[in-house]
């Protein structure tokens, strides 16, 4: 072989390679064009992107009282941070919603926020049903 054909050889290949790599991205750019820019959900099925839908609060599904818990109330009525009345401490919270005149009473409070209790208690997306179930898990109520 002379050094011209091995230079056509070695370029043919170079070629070659460089022909599969593009033909790789361009299945996968037709594979991204071919994705339907929303999905359609079927009600009682499963469907991907629900969660995000259910957690940015309106619309989606309610989260029920434990989630909203572990997810945001836990952080201080774990503990019983600051004061909190603590999850699952029937006393306390009987009491105080004695105060607050029920249950209702209590979620009020949960909305506006007492003293070192933040509005809607950090869980800015939630509802008030969501708020409603997280106070209800927690105290027991
Ligand atoms: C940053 C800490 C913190 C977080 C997070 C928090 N709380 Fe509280 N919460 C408190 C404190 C402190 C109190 C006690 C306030 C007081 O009585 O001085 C309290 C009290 C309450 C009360 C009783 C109010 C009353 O009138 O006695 C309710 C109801 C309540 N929280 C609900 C919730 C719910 C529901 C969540 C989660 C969505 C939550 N909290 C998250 C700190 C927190």
């Amino acid at each position: 072989m002379n050094l011209i054909k091995k230079i056509l050889v070695a370029q043919a290949a170079v070629l070659a390679l460089m022909a599969a790599g593009a033909q790789a991205t361009t299945n996968d750019d037709i594979a991204k064009r071919l994705e339907p820019v929303g999905k359609v959900c079927v009600q009682g099925k499963e469907c991907e992107g629900v969660g995000a839908v259910a957690s940015s609060g309106g619309g989606g599904a309610p989260r029920s009282g434990e989630e909203i818990v572990g997810k945001t109330c836990t952080n201080c009525h774990g503990t019983g941070l600051l004061g909190a009345p603590k999850v699952g401490d029937k006393a306390e919270w009987g009491k105080r919603a004695k105060e607050q005149g029920g249950l209702d009473g209590l979620l009020a409070k949960a909305i506006s926020g007492i003293n070192a209790m933040p509005p809607k208690g950090t869980c800015a997306d939630c509802s008030d049903d969501e708020l409603k179930a997280a106070i209800k898990h927690m105290s027991g109520l």
